[in-house]
């Protein structure tokens, strides 16, 4: 496999509304990423991925750009973007920025002009049909709620796509002509420096065309967004253009967010000429979900979470690199997910780490990971912020849950969990802002902060540095960064163990999912230990008895 400068990197998400307040407008900032850039060194990370941080009208979090060549100024100015990057690279930090190019934001100006003449060459750029009145051309919902169409404003008899909030109307890749306008884009930001794109809800770009309709899969008479993009073919024809015109020759680094995607075009989409670097893992992520919505959702087991981090092992095998994460903005906080409730402890969350973090691929942390940040608690809708909660919220009282049992679906579901603002310190709003934060800070952050944890050799933080100090070790390369992922006694219950098996080297990875202790008949001797989230290994002959929680990882 040819070598690539970030194969051995280690990623890190920033969520910048949420991360630090500088000016103490409640609102996290570009001077706070800025002011971290230190701290981000001294744990290790050597890629960081900002969500937006574009204008925007925030409908959908910076989600929904109105000015792609612009920074919000709640976050900041260009001049702070520069220096970030500046600084960064200083650091030996790559800056990746979130490229959010299905849609864009109903205020762009792209939008009004398609809105002030619909025949212009805007009105090209997006989804723009003739509407009776009554007929849509297809009923397709979209991902917050709704139909996908919607009457395009001053205009009634015509209507636009948005797979996305009504905000976020679809931009019409079809047309060339949009596509340079996007290509130009990205390569203004990467001839700035970047290091390359977290490429977001890409796969949504590729429409199934003509419309059609699917059979209703909820009384609202309509059907997932996935059902089109799951039939939808062709894709490959934009991203390969996209990689070759802007990622290619600029080296950049590039993940997407790919769902959905077959098994037999994996290879295009990361394989060594893929369209992107890597893309993310979502298997986990998927597992027991339901059409129906949050509320009919179970809770993943810890087999259930093996068997969907081995099967995307295997499928990615060894022609490229996944992303994977164990959260990010749109999920709940990992610890609290994947660990069964009541579970959840120093010891627990390690594990958690460590399992997704030494699979094969690139490990992106999502801020507050690191201190193993959990699921906060809301009362009311009212404390709610995130679209998609919000529209779960009704799901869940259509389908006959009370107002409570709706509230307890989006304390688990939320994607509010993983936005509430970074905890670094013990004193008010977690060190966050000295102003009122735009989200609660979780109760929690005075057990919980960066500070109790910095120079805590037990703590989740130290843990994760240990982390990646290995993977950075250029002795473990051969197996840690290339080596290959073969499971290891898959069918022992809550044991999840796997090798990962370079030419000259095998390092075997073992956690033990669940409190009890459980032993492990080890395959060959063990000739050093690199990692163990517990205090003594309890070894006799080939048998290693795992504490309940532990994760013991071993070159042998
Ligand atoms: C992606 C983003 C999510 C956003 C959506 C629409 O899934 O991660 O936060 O709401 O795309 O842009
Ligand atoms: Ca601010």
């Amino acid at each position: 496999m040819k070598k690539m400068w970030w194969h051995e990197k280690t990623a890190y998400q920033i969520y910048p509304k949420s991360y630090l307040d500088t000016n103490g407008d409640g609102i996290g900032d570009l001077r706070g990423v800025i002011n971290k850039l230190d701290y981000l060194q001294d744990l290790g990370v050597e890629i960081v991925w900002l969500s937006p941080i574009y204008c925007s009208p925030l409908a959908d979090q910076g989600y929904d750009i109105s000015d792609y060549y612009n920074i919000d100024p709640r976050f900041g100015t260009m001049e702070d973007m520069d220096e970030l990057i500046l600084e960064a690279k200083k650091r030996n930090i790559g800056i990746v920025m979130d490229l959010v190019v299905n849609h864009c934001s109903d205020e762009h100006e792209w939008f009004k002009k398609a809105c002030e003449n619909p025949d212009s060459k805007y009105g090209k750029y997006f989804y723009i049909e003739n509407w009776d009145g009554k007929n849509l051309p297809s009923n397709w919902r979209s991902a917050f709620g709704g139909s996908v169409w919607e009457p395009l404003p001053n205009h009634p008899d015509k209507i636009y796509l948005h797979t996305f909030h009504k905000k976020q109307p679809d931009l019409n890749w079809e047309n060339p002509e949009l596509r340079e306008e996007i290509y130009k884009m990205i390569n203004w930001w990467l001839d700035k420096g970047l290091a390359g794109f977290r490429i977001d809800a890409i796969i949504n770009i590729k429409k199934l065309l003509p419309y059609k309709n699917f059979p209703a899969d909820r009384d609202d008479g309509l059907c997932a967004i996935s059902c089109m993009l799951e039939k939808a073919s062709g894709i490959g024809e934009f991203l390969g253009e996209m990689a070759k015109r802007c990622f290619i020759p600029h080296n950049a680094f590039t993940a997407g967010e790919v769902f959905y995607a077959k098994d037999e075009e994996l290879p295009d989409f990361i394989g060594e000429d893929g369209y992107f670097s890597s893309m993310f893992d979502f298997n986990e992520t998927l597992c027991n979900t339901s059409e129906m919505g949050w509320y009919d959702q179970k809770p993943i087991t810890p087999e259930q979470y093996k068997a969907c981090c081995f099967e995307s092992q295997s499928k990615v095998s060894d022609f490229g690199f996944l992303s994977n994460i164990i959260e990010n903005h749109d999920e709940p906080r990992g610890v609290s997910h994947y660990i069964p409730k009541g579970e959840c402890s120093l010891k627990s969350k390690k594990m958690l780490g460590g399992l997704n973090f030494l699979l094969r691929g690139i490990p992106f942390i999502y801020q507050g990971q690191e201190i193993g940040m959990e699921n906060t608690k809301v009362n009311s809708i009212d404390e709610v912020d995130d679209i998609a909660a919000i529209d779960e919220y009704k799901v869940s009282l259509d389908a006959g849950l009370t107002e409570e049992q709706a509230i307890e679906v989006l304390n688990h579901f939320s994607r509010d969990n993983a936005r509430t603002p970074m905890q670094w310190d013990n004193s008010e709003n977690a060190g966050f802002t000295t102003g009122k934060p735009w989200l609660k800070v979780n109760s929690n952050y005075k057990d919980i902060n960066v500070e109790s944890q910095i120079n805590d050799k037990n703590s989740i933080l130290e843990f994760y540095k240990d982390l990646i100090k290995l993977r950075k070790n250029p002795d473990y390369t051969d197996a840690i960064i290339y080596g290959a992922t073969v499971p290891y006694l898959k069918e022992q219950k809550n044991l999840m163990a796997y090798y990962r098996k370079g030419e000259k080297q095998t390092v075997l990875v073992m956690g033990n999912f669940q409190t009890d202790k459980q032993d492990v008949v080890l395959p060959a001797k063990i000739k050093n230990v690199l990692i163990n989230n517990c205090e003594n290994i309890d070894m006799k002959n080939d048998i290693v008895t795992l504490e309940g929680y532990q994760l013991l990882v071993v070159e042998i």
